[in-house]
């Protein structure tokens, strides 16, 4: 009963090719040492192999009773070369040893996060340069507010993945440090050389406290915090998408392949696959607050309890990549309902260049602004837009508007925010070409 209990191995097994690989280091550096025998690291370096075979082809036979991947593996290394297995344990413990699994496996993981935020980026930039000419109506409090380049949205989640992408650069920084060499907690009494041990297995720093180094999971919490805050953009793009296909919108549509349709209602087609990646955001966060809280008051060094680092790690990778492998292909083909996207826009977002202008034209922002909202409120009430006002009614609130009032459209307010950073067409194209140049870049 309580050895189901404190069994991992239904999920640890993930873990069998770093299992292996530090394994392998291991011996080599015993031999290298003089610690074993050289026919001895040979033996063991073979058994070791046929493991991983025999595990990639399915014919391994996990054991709960030997409780953890570290363990099947090490049992089935007995009977296949015997006693002399029994060295492989020599100057480790499987405190420092799953310290080093959990590293190597998170130092992959990282690369291929990285390489998947680079795919969706790579989508919202095809995307965007396809539409550069799009207007559309920004937001602010869901409440059209001043018009902006359709490019220019979607680049403000290119610019999310950017800082997402440097967030888990860094957490690779404190990934990539070997624990192995620490022993249970203490270190080891045996001439090991972990020099050799960091360059065989591709670390750029070794551990400075062994204590620290068997009880540290502080590079999956960073992971984990990364992740969520990644899933977190992932879910405002994945709103805006849904909000985008829905009737009342339709600025987008998504293929086919992405929606769903409803058992019942024949008309309807649903943006499953954003929905979902909204959804997954709940259970990463959760993850996150999980692995905070086992770790939350554990007194040094390592305790059981960082068992559950595992499940909740692996649940969030896979979260995180699934769905943005699944965004990095809708995106692509997500068609912009041009005609919709402008008639949507209401004529009253020029409401703030109206100010301005009067602010060109000597008036004080603040009173152009109450000009301007009293203007609107008008025209509001008398069902016209700006365009459809007279001169006449517009000197009824300011003897400063004349007839180039007129000359204010969407395309002039785009045009005027020609700052860095700002929507004009002209900034989109820098943003645009800055964004082509950082894909060819490593981050
Ligand atoms: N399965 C264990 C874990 O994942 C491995 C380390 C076990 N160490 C021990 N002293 N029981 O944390």
């Amino acid at each position: 009963m309580a050895q189901d209990y404190v069994a991992s191995i239904a999920f640890d097994q993930r873990l069998y090719r770093q299992d292996i690989k530090g394994s392998i280091a291991h011996t080599k550096m015993l031999a290298k040492q003089g610690i074993i025998a050289e026919s001895e690291a040979e033996a063991i370096i073979e058994g070791l192999s046929s493991i991983r075979e025999e595990i990639e082809q399915g014919k391994f036979q996990f054991k709960t009773e030997l409780e953890d991947i570290h363990m099947n593996i090490e049992a089935r290394l007995f009977e296949k070369i015997g006693d002399v297995a029994g060295k492989l344990h020599t100057a480790r413990s499987r405190n420092d040893q799953i310290a080093l699994d959990m590293r190597l496996f998170l130092k992959e993981e990282i690369e291929a996060t990285i390489t998947k935020l680079k795919e969706l980026q790579s989508s919202l930039l095809e995307l965007a340069k396809a539409n550069r000419a799009v207007i559309m109506p920004g937001y602010t409090h869901l409440q059209q507010a001043q018009p902006v380049l359709f490019a220019h949205h979607l680049l403000a989640y290119f610019e999310m993945f950017q800082r997402d992408k440097e967030g888990f650069h860094n957490c690779l920084n404190r990934t990539d440090v070997l624990s192995l060499g620490s022993g249970a907690l203490a270190g080891v009494p045996y001439p090991v050389d972990r020099e050799f041990l960091a360059h065989e297995l591709g670390f750029s720093k070794i551990s400075s406290n062994s204590l620290d180094a068997v009880s540290d999971r502080d590079f999956i919490i960073e992971y984990e915090a990364c992740a969520a805050i990644a899933m977190m953009h992932l879910s405002r793009l994945a709103e805006e998408i849904i909000l985008w296909s829905s009737t009342e919108f339709g600025f987008i549509e998504i293929e086919q392949a992405f929606m769903t349709g409803s058992s019942i209602m024949p008309q309807k087609k649903n943006p499953d696959v954003a929905e979902l990646a909204r959804g997954k955001t709940g259970r990463v966060y959760g993850n996150l607050m999980s692995i905070l809280t086992t770790m939350k008051a554990l007194p040094l060094a390592y305790n059981r309890d960082m068992q559950e680092d595992k499940e909740g790690l692996f649940d969030t990778v896979d979260a995180l990549h699934s769905s943005l492998e699944v965004f990095a292909q809708m995106v692509r083909t997500i068609k912009v309902n041009t005609k919709r996207v402008r008639e949507a826009i209401k004529d009253y977002i020029l409401a703030t260049d109206l100010a301005d202008y009067l602010v060109a034209r000597g008036a004080p922002f603040r009173e152009a602004h109450g000009i301007v909202a009293k203007l609107s409120q008008y025209a509001i009430d008398s069902h016209k837009s700006f365009h459809e006002l007279s001169l006449g009614e517009y000197h009824n609130f300011s003897p400063l508007f004349t007839e180039d009032i007129y000359d204010i459209t969407l395309e002039s307010s785009v045009a005027a925010r020609n700052i860095i950073g700002g929507t004009s067409a002209r900034q989109v194209g820098i943003a645009l070409a800055r964004a082509k140049q950082l894909m060819e870049e490593k981050l």
